[in-house]
């Protein structure tokens, strides 16, 4: 009995308090710290807590530590099983060996086979460079279980320290990354590298930090101004998930009255159709209590993405933000919302999409980097998805970007429209540009052509941009008050919520990669 405490003691130290105390100094709470603060407390079952590497090159059998550099068990948050690993850098830097590499397999096995979620804390040095390939192969090994794991349980992983090299690649296989900001970088070549390669000086945050991941490369998810909100917001996500693809998300208790109706949604859509408003005031007003967890916030902005629930549905929302590159689709905005409606599908939780889309982004930048085969992206996600999917169009749905925003014809479940909705194939202007191009050529100065041009947008609009075109053919299933949208989607998600759906038998779809 006296050895276990003492060992477990010694287990807790990590790489002792010399090294705890340098994590401090650097803002950074110990992989311990790290799951109280995440588990329900006394929740933790720790895994293999006297284990030790097995290495005698470079006298690494003089620097033996129980637990190798890596905490593993599972717990509960919220009362909801999860498995955990979290990378302990007071020990080797956290580094990856073959003994650490198997201990993270065992939890990953164990949360497949009980149906629980898997969060990893990362914070490492990389691969343990004592050990060459038998660490890489501990690397490949995750690699695997996170693949055959995708789409089975949710895989979240929080990186809150160095994550360099191919350890990038086990977060970036999951489906969601949350980064404390300052403390944390992720990239496959460190700023070395990048300066013996290209020439090019670059600092760690400035090539890999959080506020990079968010606003450029989309790598990470969540932002957390610090490893405590980063863990905060890795909890409220739990909340909006299944335990695995064969569950369906909580149902919460929701005190927000179903038919509440907002009647500020009846003239938030301004006059001009030129002039922008925040999508995001609609989602907020339409959602329980007006809460929305927005995922991917910084990045790609011209189309938000995130969750609510809807008198205690767990639901996702994909929404065109007129505020931002007047909510076109790009090659970015088209894969971040793919993506999001992809993990939708595969966990259960129905769609709701807010259109306002004047159409895919123009311009030779956009085609040269492939905006057909990303655009692509999102026709099939929401095409594939068998989750209830509800439409709502708030005003322009235009061209190919009314067919890729969960039309009718790619099995959108309910699609409603608000009275401001224009459909169409193109904005007013320039239709009329197209189809009189002849007699516009013929006119003899700028006013003429801009008189007949505004004359004639002004009675296309009135034939086609508006819902009443799409609802003679069905294509809208009605014309809805905007005040009426939170209970009128309350109503559809509830009618939908025992809808059965399947695609054809298939070994894998080829989704245009
Ligand atoms: C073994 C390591 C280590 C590693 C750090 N340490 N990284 N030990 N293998 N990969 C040890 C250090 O020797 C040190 O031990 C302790 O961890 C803390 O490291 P420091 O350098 O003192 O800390 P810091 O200044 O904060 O720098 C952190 C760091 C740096 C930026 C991560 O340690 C570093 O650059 N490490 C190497 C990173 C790397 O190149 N890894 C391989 C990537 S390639 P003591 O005893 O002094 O406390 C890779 C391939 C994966 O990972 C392939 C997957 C497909």
């Amino acid at each position: 009995m006296k050895r276990l405490i003492a060992e477990r003691e010694k287990a807790r130290l990590g790489g002792g308090e010399k090294r705890i105390e340098a994590q401090h100094k650097k803002g950074k709470l110990t992989a311990r710290e790290r799951l109280d603060l995440l588990l329900d407390e006394g929740s933790f079952e720790e895994y293999d807590m006297f284990v030790t590497h097995r290495t005698t090159d470079f006298d690494l059998d003089k620097e033996l530590f129980l637990s190798d550099g890596v905490i593993t068990g599972h717990g509960t948050i919220d009362g909801r099983t999860v498995y955990v690993y979290s990378q302990d850098f007071t020990v080797l830097g956290g580094s990856l060996s073959e003994t650490n590499a198997l201990k993270i397999c065992k939890v990953m096995d164990q949360a497949m086979k009980v149906g629980a979620p898997l969060i990893g804390i990362n914070d490492s040095g990389g691969a343990r460079i004592q050990e060459g390939v038998r660490s890489l192969s501990g690397y490949a090994s995750i690699f695997q279980r996170n693949i055959m794991a995708s789409g089975v349980i949710p895989q979240i992983s929080a990186i809150f320290g160095p994550c360099a090299g191919g350890a990038v690649y086990s977060p970036a296989l999951t489906d969601f990354i949350v980064m404390a900001d300052k403390t944390s970088y992720m990239f496959v070549t460190g700023p070395k590298v990048v300066k013996t390669v290209t020439g090019e000086s670059i600092t760690d945050e400035d090539l890999g930090g959080a506020s990079v991941h968010a606003t450029k490369s989309g790598v990470t998810h969540f932002v957390g101004a610090s490893e405590t909100e980063g863990i905060l917001l890795i909890k409220k996500l739990l909340s909006y998930l299944p335990q695995n693809n064969l569950e369906e998300p909580p149902l919460v208790v929701c005190s927000d009255p179903a038919d509440r109706l907002d009647e500020n949604l009846n003239t938030i859509i301004p006059e001009k159709p030129s002039i922008p408003y925040d999508v995001k005031d609609i989602i907020h007003s339409i959602a329980d209590n007006g809460e929305f967890l927005e995922v991917q916030r910084q990045y790609a902005r011209n189309i938000v993405v995130g969750f609510v629930t809807f008198n205690g549905i767990s639901t996702g929302i994909v929404a065109n933000q007129p505020n931002y590159l007047a909510g076109c689709l790009d090659i970015n905005a088209s894969r971040k919302a793919a993506r999001f409606v992809r993990f939708c599908d595969a966990f259960n939780i129905p769609i709701v999409t807010l259109v306002d889309v004047p159409g895919f982004l123009p311009g030779s930048a956009q085609e040269f980097e492939g905006i057909i085969v990303n655009g692509a992206k999102l026709i099939f996600a929401y095409g594939e998805a068998t989750v209830p999917k509800i439409t709502i169009i708030l005003r322009k749905a235009y061209g190919g970007a009314y067919c890729v925003m969960s039309s009718k014809q790619l099995r959108g479940d309910v699609n409603y429209a608000w009275p401001t909705a224009e459909i169409a194939v193109m904005g007013p202007i320039g239709a009329i540009e197209v189809l009189y191009n002849r007699d516009l050529q013929k006119m003899e100065n700028a006013a003429e052509r801009a008189k007949f041009v505004a004359e004639n947008a002004a009675d296309y609009r009135e034939k086609f941009s508006n819902p009443y075109e799409a609802a003679k053919y069905g294509y809208i299933d009605d014309i809805i008050e905007p005040r009426n949208t939170r209970f009128r989607i309350i109503r559809a998600l509830q009618t939908l919520s025992t809808k059965k759906d399947v695609n054809p038998p298939k070994k894998h779809s080829t989704l245009p990669l």
